[in-house]
């Protein structure tokens, strides 16, 4: 049966499955089919398409339209898992009207069963709690959310200082109470992932935040070794972008060899 976001909050609510949460990102249809055909419980369309797929140093460049795009794409991938989109940067944070209209067409036009918003000030608390009075359900992100790079002068770890941390914890806080169903907590120390996990009762998904989440994300270029660099927490389980290129170098043998056609 496909995944609910009832079911992912009941999972942490009733303490079952007792295995953690998977998520994985997708960006076209080729990515969704793999990560939904692998048993991932959330697909993500994250907003780091815009690094992995559309080549870009950060994340900020990526348009709604451009979400729009690879969500649909997604969509048509995606049969079991529970599909969450990204709110491109400036998409949201304008006002409350621009925030329910990214976030409507990512449900009405993209077949998304919910969206994925950065931060947790007070702004961006208000809007969650908006978006899901009207019926759209909200994932939260807090630590290191990518669409800040420029405050945080680079992808750098957060919630180093005992001010960052408290700060942290109390976004997540208010994002529960906004009512996210579920908050990604990004490269920050295990100990305040940790802290976090237990102060909550909607799921934390981490991803560079340690063992004790009740998820894990990764970036599904990563994984599959399709990427150039990595930041240090990804694990690579396979090595696709060696493999691909060395098929494709055959191929071009094989066509100026007259190999191919046989
Ligand atoms: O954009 C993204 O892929 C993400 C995940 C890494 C959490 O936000």
């Amino acid at each position: 049966m496909a995944v609910s976001v009832n079911q992912i909050l009941r999972w942490k609510q009733t303490g079952a499955p007792a295995q953690p949460i998977a998520v994985l990102t997708a960006w076209d249809v080729i990515s969704a089919r793999i990560v939904d055909q692998a048993g991932a419980d959330i697909v993500l369309v994250g907003d780091s398409l815009a690094m992995v797929a559309l080549g870009y140093d950060t994340t900020l460049p990526l348009t709604l339209e451009d979400m729009l795009i690879c969500a649909k794409a997604v969509r048509r991938g995606v049969t079991n898992a529970l599909l969450v989109v990204d709110l491109p940067f400036l998409s949201y944070q304008a006002s409350l009207e621009d925030a329910i209209r990214a976030a409507g067409c990512m449900l009405k036009e993209a077949g998304a069963q919910a969206v994925k918003l950065e931060g947790g000030h007070e702004a961006v608390v208000d809007t969650v709690h908006r978006l899901v009075q009207w019926g759209i359900p909200v994932m939260g992100h807090v630590g290191l959310t990518p669409q800040s790079v420029n405050q945080f002068g680079g992808f750098r770890k957060q919630g180093k200082t005992t001010a960052d941390r408290d700060r942290i914890l109390a976004e997540a806080q208010a994002l529960e109470q906004a009512g996210a169903f579920a908050i990604v907590l990004e490269h920050i120390p295990t100990e305040l992932a940790r802290d976090i996990t237990k102060a909550l009762k909607i799921p934390t998904i981490g991803i560079g935040a340690g063992i004790h989440c009740d998820g894990q994300v990764l970036v599904t270029a990563d994984v599959l070794g399709l990427s150039d660099w990595q930041p240090p927490f990804v694990k690579v389980y396979a090595n696709l972008k060696q493999q691909s290129v060395k098929a494709a170098q055959e191929f071009c043998r094989d066509v100026r060899s007259g190999q191919y056609p046989a």
